[in-house]
This record gives structure tokens, sequence and C-alpha cells, in this order.
């Protein structure tokens, strides 16, 4: 599913701002270096903020998302033309053999059905080089981070150069474990234009990701903390099975 505020184009001119802050890819980009990777998938790329660091730094990035208005702003970034852009999904790609894929910005949290999440991490396997490594992360459901998502904390003004100010904030709106609804409001002061958008998202336990993994084929998989994000997230790290003489059976580090 995908994100409906980010499919509209008027709110497409808004990323820059709305992506001021992308220190969270930083650990993502780091990864990629520490391992070594020479080729990246990123699914889920939306406006291709770490596809266009990675590209930057050399490396071979293909990145795919199914939001056409994401793709056209991240094709416009520095070091967009060193990026292979796929509108799609993971289902829809085109073979490769990949040395790192990664999903960022809790996108495995909006595949909402076991099957379409069940699909990715398969489609993640099958993209991969034997030796290669996933990388994701999603919100630490014992967090329950969803009870802040309220006007009160998330309300942000965004000033715009020249451009109406935007005021944009979030609403929860169902609590329905595992999926929990929010609403999204975007003002455009100048004219008073109101633009809402509703997500939900399907927070799973470390557990089932665990298992869902293990059933795509992943072996040895780590879990820790977002740097920047600490007690907040979970990111999961995981290499094929067999990559490793010890991979004889999926098995969590
Ligand atoms: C919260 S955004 C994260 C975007 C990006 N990874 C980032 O860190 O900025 C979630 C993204 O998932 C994408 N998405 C939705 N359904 C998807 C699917 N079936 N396959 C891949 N991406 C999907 C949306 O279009 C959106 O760009």
């Amino acid at each position: 599913m995908a994100d409906a505020a980010l499919e509209d184009p008027r709110l497409s001119q808004l990323s820059d701002v709305l992506d001021d802050d992308r220190s969270d890819l930083d650990a993502y980009v780091d990864r990629a270096i520490e391992l070594g990777a020479r080729s990246v998938l990123d699914i889920g790329c939306g406006t291709g903020t770490l596809a266009c660091l990675l590209g930057r730094r050399g490396l071979e990035v293909t990145a795919v998302d199914p939001a056409a208005t994401s793709l056209d702003v991240a094709r416009r970034k520095p070091y967009a033309d060193r990026v292979r852009w796929i509108l799609g999904n993971a289902a829809t790609l085109p073979p490769l053999q990949v040395e790192l894929v990664t999903m960022t910005g809790n996108v495995a949290q909006v595949f909402l059905s076991e099957d379409e999440w069940a699909h990715t991490p398969e489609a993640a396997r099958a993209a991969l080089q034997p030796q290669g490594h996933l990388v994701f992360e999603v919100r630490n459901n014992e967090r329950q981070a969803w009870w802040e998502w309220n006007r009160e904390r998330s309300y942000r003004c965004l000033e715009r150069p020249g451009r109406s100010t935007v005021e944009t904030w979030v609403e929860l709106t169902e609590v329905s474990l595992p999926f929990i609804s929010f609403r999204s409001t975007f003002v455009f002061t100048d004219d008073g234009l109101v633009l809402t958008s509703d997500s939900t998202l399907r927070f799973r336990s470390q557990a089932e990701i665990q298992s869902s993994l293990c059933s795509a084929g992943f072996a040895a998989v780590t879990v820790g903390e977002a740097p920047d994000r600490p007690g907040r997230e979970l990111v999961f790290m995981a290499t094929p099975a067999g990559a490793h003489k010890s991979d004889g059976n999926c098995s969590r580090i």
C-alpha cells in the first residue's frame, strides 16, 4: 500500500522540508560501508534520500517504490542519476544479485496482510547474493509509540522561503492491534487548503518477524537498536541461510 499522502503531487513539493532531518539514514550508510557492500537494493525507497546518499559514495543502487510522485521527487535529487529507479514493489523487481537490501523508515510496517509481508523478505532473499545482508527497521511495539501520535506532540510549522507555510501534524485514529491507524494533516496557510491522509501500519512482534525471515530463507538474524532512536526501534540484519557454515538452522544471535 503506497502512502496516500506522498502520492499527492502538492505534498511531494514538501519533501525537502519534511525530510530536513534524515540522520536516521546515517546508520544505514555506515552499515553499507562496514559490510563493504558495492551493490544495494532499497525497497520502499520513498523520495530516495538513502539511494542518493549511497549513489554519491559510488555504490551501485537500485531503488523501488510504488509511489510515482515520490520517485519523481527522488529523480530530481543530487546523485539521482547514479541510481536505477523502479516504479513497483519487491514482487515486480527484475532479476538482481545485490550485496545489501535495505528497508528504511519503517517500510516493513506498511505491509498489512501476511501475504504482502511474506513476499517482501522472499523477494529480498531472491535479490541477494549468498553472502549478502538484509537490513531493516520496525518500531518497537513494546514502546507503544502510537500514544504519542497527537497534534500537541507532532505539530510542525514548515517555513518555505517564497512559498506558503505549511502546518502539519499526525493524530491517532484507531488502535486495533496489530493495526494502528493515524491521520496526517497539512494546512497551507496562504490559501487555507487542508489535505489529509489516512494510513494504517502493522506492528509485528520481534518473534513474528524472526519467523517470517526464517521462512523466507534467512538465517543468523541479529536484532539491534537504531542509534538515533534508542529503545524505539528494532533493527534486523539477516543473512541468507547457508551463507555461513554455522547457519544450518535459522538462529538468532
Ligand atoms: C514511511 S515511507 C519510507 C520511505 C523511505 N524508505 C524513507 O526512509 O524515507 C514508506 C514507503 O513505503 C512505500 N511502500 C508502500 N507499499 C509498498 C510496497 N508494497 N512495496 C514497497 N514499498 C511500499 C511507500 O510508497 C513509501 O514510500
